[in-house]
């Protein structure tokens, strides 16, 4: 018996429970979730608790959470200061169909914190996208937007473009098809939705002088987080904000994950700054909150009856709360030291064994989050994340949830994440189990395609 089958035997024998959750589920519900990225093989795992750094799944199976919402959760499962700060104010209304008082404080805490002129709140990472998008369009004139091979920016059809094509699909390394991403999208949408590698400042300007006059924004993750954990080389993204500058486009940062992974976000960390950005995930503790900012002459584009920006639940005042407590109170700049040194420790730990076991791993990482990609050669762009190994990857993950460790998220292409909750022992545990399964991962027979699973 392989280790894939051994670990599968041992998940299914784990997970009963699940299993009929699963059953039930499906019946009412395509694949037993409401979002694709959460199927997996043989059949999802359900979850009934969270708390700080544990999660506990309805078998009853306790797990140390590096995956932590996908992200969102970099102040931990319901942060103590949360929980009371929510208490008090869900007395006072959920929802009011008008602005809360509370949004402006929210919208100075922002706009401070992380450099810009303006904000505009909506509710979740798409919705933040596909209005900066519009918001990118009108503000130019233009329709075409660059975007990068390998990226996601949530789901909506003008970016579901190129997310995680097969390599039968992806066509020149230095002017990349146009893959969709989804069946159900209008031909014409994808025709405005350039694709440019990652890391190709040389392919990227060529392409982008290709579209001269035609485009709205460059539009990209700091950090690619949707292809595991992808570093900008030196100069990259320098090398587009002069682009964007020269040709007159937007520059636009998606840091719906990114603006959780450092206190002021990662175009502080690089020094870059966008015209336009997304944030969301971690701002809000784990509630939908999420941010159209920019500098005051893009966003002052948005006018009611011309240029939409709208959405029920945008800032209500539980999102809004617990985003004003979340970064004044615990992402605070210690709260980072605190996690990124917790993270520092945790990769360095994994680095060691890979490197002991003399594993074909590359392990990519900054401070609190990161991820270990099965490669021989470390990830750069999206053509190099499919040189990766997605068998290695799947026993990985399925051998650290067996032995209580909820990796990272979901899929070889998410990374871990580190909250202000995690401990030393956390920590600790993750490295020793790792530890215990690493000599399984050296000699993978299987092979396994990447599912594009969006
Ligand atoms: C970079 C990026 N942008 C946008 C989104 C979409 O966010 P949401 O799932 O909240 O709609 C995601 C989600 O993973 C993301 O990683």
């Amino acid at each position: 018996m392989s280790a894939i089958e051994r670990e599968t035997r041992e998940f299914e024998s784990r997970s009963s429970r699940s299993k009929g959750i699963f059953e039930k589920a499906r019946e009412l519900t395509p694949f037993g979730v409401h979002s694709n990225y959460r199927y997996i093989d043989p059949y999802p795992l359900y979850f009934s608790r969270a708390k700080g750094s544990k999660i506990w799944d309805a078998d009853g199976n306790e797990y140390i959470d590096f995956n932590m919402g996908f992200g969102a959760l970099v102040t931990g499962h319901s942060h103590p200061i949360l929980i009371r700060e929510i208490g008090n104010c869900i007395d006072k209304g959920v929802l009011y169909g008008f602005e809360a008082e509370d949004s402006v404080e929210l919208g100075r805490i922002v706009t401070s914190r992380f450099g810009y002129d303006m904000v505009r709140f909506s509710t979740t990472g798409a919705e933040a996208t596909m209005h900066a998008v519009r918001l990118a369009r009108a503000h130019t004139g233009r329709k075409k937007l660059l975007k990068f091979e390998g990226c996601y920016h949530g789901s909506h059809d003008s970016l579901l473009v190129s997310v995680k094509p097969t390599k039968e699909k992806v066509g020149d390394r230095k002017s990349p098809n146009q893959v969709p991403a989804s069946k159900g999208i209008p031909p014409e949408v994808i025709t405005n939705t350039i694709i440019a590698p990652f890391n190709d400042l040389e392919a990227c300007e060529a392409i982008i002088r290709n579209h001269r006059d035609e485009l709205a924004a460059i539009m990209l993750e700091p950090i690619p987080m949707n292809m595991g954990f992808v570093l900008p080389e030196k100069g990259f993204l320098e090398g587009l904000r002069r682009l964007a500058d020269e040709f007159n486009c937007l520059l636009f940062f998606d840091e719906i994950k990114t603006c959780g992974k450092f206190y002021r976000g990662a175009a502080d960390h690089f020094g870059v700054k966008p015209d336009l950005c997304t944030m969301g995930k971690a701002i809000a503790g784990g509630f939908p909150l999420s941010v159209i900012a920019g500098s005051k002459k893009v966003m002052e584009t948005i006018v009611p009856g011309q240029v939409s920006h709208a959405g029920t639940f945008n800032s209500n005042p539980l999102s809004v709360r617990a985003a004003i407590v979340t970064l004044r109170d615990v992402l605070t700049e210690s709260g980072f030291h605190f996690a990124e040194r917790l993270g520092e420790q945790l990769a360095k730990g994994y680095y060691d064994i890979a490197r002991d076991a003399e594993l074909e791993a590359q392990l990519q990482w900054i401070g609190l989050s990161g991820t270990i990609h099965f490669s021989q050669e470390p990830v750069r762009d999206w053509r190099s994340f499919l040189e990766t190994d997605t068998a290695t990857w799947f026993l990985f993950y399925l051998s650290m949830m067996n032995r209580g460790i909820i990796p990272t998220g979901t899929g070889p292409d998410e990374q871990w994440t580190l909250s202000v909750q995690h401990t030393e022992e956390d920590v600790n545990r993750a490295i020793e189990r790792f530890k215990s399964i690493a000599g399984d991962l050296k000699d993978v027979m299987e092979k396994m395609p990447l599912v594009e699973a969006l």
